[in-house]
């Protein structure tokens, strides 16, 4: 079958985000909008031509006509072999696992996320590159480029291929093969974990738990590794069948979001546990009975106790954290005696340390955890490595965690949103802290003297290439800090995001309510930053 060459324009606005390319479905429906940019994909990165593309997605609306435009696409690309999920799906940390499992040039993962999905709603691409994670700017950079020239794309006039089979077949040329989306991730984390003791915690009849799929991708991996491998009782996982519109939810795992799954772990009868993931299965929230962990500590209570899992019995070399994450981590990375890396936003700048085996595990106060097994981070290996530490330590969360702060000191730690600012406001409100910055340090703020205060910048330590401007950071002097960004990830508005720190070493004290530790920090923030004054709002949105 001869290729068709179909002529095309560029489309503007077609620059990957924090995330890859996300966008309304539609704007993706719009004619050539997808194609033009996979056709950029292919045209920037020639290995795939006679190489083994990895495709799949979080089952959201626009899922399976994507994957079918790309597999026609791929074909008249000259794409040798592809991997596919079966139904279309794969988790986005799963496709990373298939991607270096089976040593391919690359993936295409199709989600928003934990953005809603629906007609109406959001879509997303992004290109993976072979050691399993997030292209990093550089060929995000040149996928852009190419889309602003680009003056056709190749496809082929070829019927649908089924993905409800598993097994290989033929398109035109290349080979197919609809994979098992589950089985080698599962497989992945049977080496990670102590399967034996989880399976034993969940036989004792003391421990309940609930798994809250939100409709959205890990589903069948939680109902399979959960409730099949692991033993625990059927009903386990919650909204387990994935959905096109995720049932109209908002598929992203915090406590605005998860209001019914929080109110399981309250009360008389409530869960031992509880945790959900998001739409395409990388973000994690964990929750104790009544216990709200949050990503921070969940990051430095995991590296603490990172010894009692097989898969990091032996210790781990380093961690990362993105920079408005808390410094909980740091803590630990100091008694351990291992680095730890402050890193931009974004699970990108976590790929070359991981693959210069820098560090072992990383993560993100956007929910986000992950280790050196996958290059991306992982909803449902957390929430496996926080069982295999309830199973081992016999404790609850709540005295895992506060055993953590009487050793550690506890981090204070909350985000403020104010989400569809007006855009021009938001970025008049950075440019103001921008100009402020230079003549804040040595200066008292509302009591507190400010330590630093700086715009961040990231010199990446392997590939010493610069990220800039990613943040406005207020050190103060007792540990403190507050932290402003504009979120990257929107795509209506600007979202503002305050993030706030304070370190407590007094075990007597960490016990209070985080918003009352913080009063006085977000008074100073919304002064500073002139919120009401610039955005119109008096109250964030969403406290996280
Ligand atoms: C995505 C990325 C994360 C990042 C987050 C930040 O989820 O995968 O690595 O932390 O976006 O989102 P924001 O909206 O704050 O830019
Ligand atoms: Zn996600």
């Amino acid at each position: 079958m001869d290729p068709i060459i179909i002529p095309t324009q560029p489309i503007a606005g077609q620059r990957p985000g924090t995330s890859g390319l996300r966008k309304k479905v539609k704007v993706f429906e719009q004619p050539g909008y997808l194609e033009n940019f996979v056709q950029a994909v292919f045209d920037t990165q020639p290995e795939l031509s006679g190489g083994t593309l990895v495709v799949g997605g979080d089952g959201r609306y626009y899922n399976k006509t994507a994957i079918q435009t790309i597999l026609r696409m791929a074909a008249a690309n000259g794409v040798a072999h592809v991997l596919v999920g079966c139904d279309g799906i794969l988790s986005t940390p799963a496709a990373s696992c298939v991607i270096r499992k089976h040593r391919t040039q690359g993936g295409l993962i199709l989600s928003a996320s934990h953005n809603p999905g629906g007609p109406d709603a959001d879509f997303g691409i992004k290109f993976n590159v072979g050691a399993g994670g997030p292209a990093p700017e550089s060929v995000t950079n040149a996928i852009y480029e190419r889309t602003r020239t680009i003056d056709r794309y190749r496809t082929l006039d070829a019927p649908d291929v089924d993905l409800q089979q598993l097994g290989r077949q033929r398109l035109d040329e290349m080979e197919i093969e609809v994979i098992d989306p589950v089985a080698d991730y599962a497989e992945l984390m049977e080496t990670l974990f102590d399967f034996n003791a989880i399976h034993q915690l969940f036989n004792s009849g003391l421990f309940r738990m609930r798994f809250d799929a939100m409709h959205a991708v890990t589903g069948p991996y939680a109902v399979e590794i959960l409730e099949r491998r692991l033993g625990a009782e059927p009903g386990t996982v919650l909204n387990g069948e994935p959905l096109e519109d995720f049932g109209g939810g908002h598929p992203d795992p915090n406590l605005a979001h998860t209001q019914v799954l929080v109110a399981m772990t309250e009360g008389a009868d409530a869960l031992d546990f509880a945790a959900a993931s998001d739409g395409d299965g990388d973000r994690n929230m964990i929750l104790g009975k009544a216990f709200f962990v949050t990503p921070s500590d969940s990051l430095a209570v995991l590296a603490a106790n990172a010894h009692h899992t097989p898969g990091y019995r032996n210790g781990i070399v380093g961690i990362a954290r993105s920079m408005p994450t808390s410094q909980a981590a740091d803590r630990v990375a100091e008694e351990l005696g291992i680095d730890c890396y402050e890193t931009p936003t974004g699970w990108k700048f976590f790929g070359n340390l991981l693959d210069a085996g820098r560090i072992t595990l990383c993560g993100e106060e956007s929910f986000g955890t992950g280790s050196d097994h996958v290059r991306e981070k992982d909803g449902l290996w957390a929430v496996l490595f926080w069982l295999n530490l309830l199973a081992v330590r016999q404790q609850s969360v709540a005295e895992i965690v506060r055993d953590h702060w009487r050793r550690f000191g506890r981090n204070y730690y909350t985000r403020h949103d104010y989400e569809g600012v007006d855009a021009k406001a938001a970025e008049g409100l950075m440019e103001h802290l921008r100009e402020r910055l230079p003549g804040l340090v040595g200066k008292p703020l509302g009591g507190l003297t400010v330590a630093y205060a700086d715009d961040f910048a990231y010199q990446d330590p392997i590939d010493g290439s610069r990220a800039e401007r990613q943040g406005i950071r207020i050190g103060l002097a007792d540990g403190a800090r507050i932290i402003f960004r504009l979120s990257g990830t929107g795509t209506e508005g600007a979202t503002l995001r305050v993030y706030l720190e304070r370190f407590e070493a007094d075990p007597a004290r960490q016990g209070h309510d985080t918003q009352e530790v913080m009063a006085q920090l977000i008074s100073i923030a919304r002064d500073i930053a002139q919120i009401e004054s610039r955005t119109g709002r008096r109250e964030p949105d969403v406290i996280t």
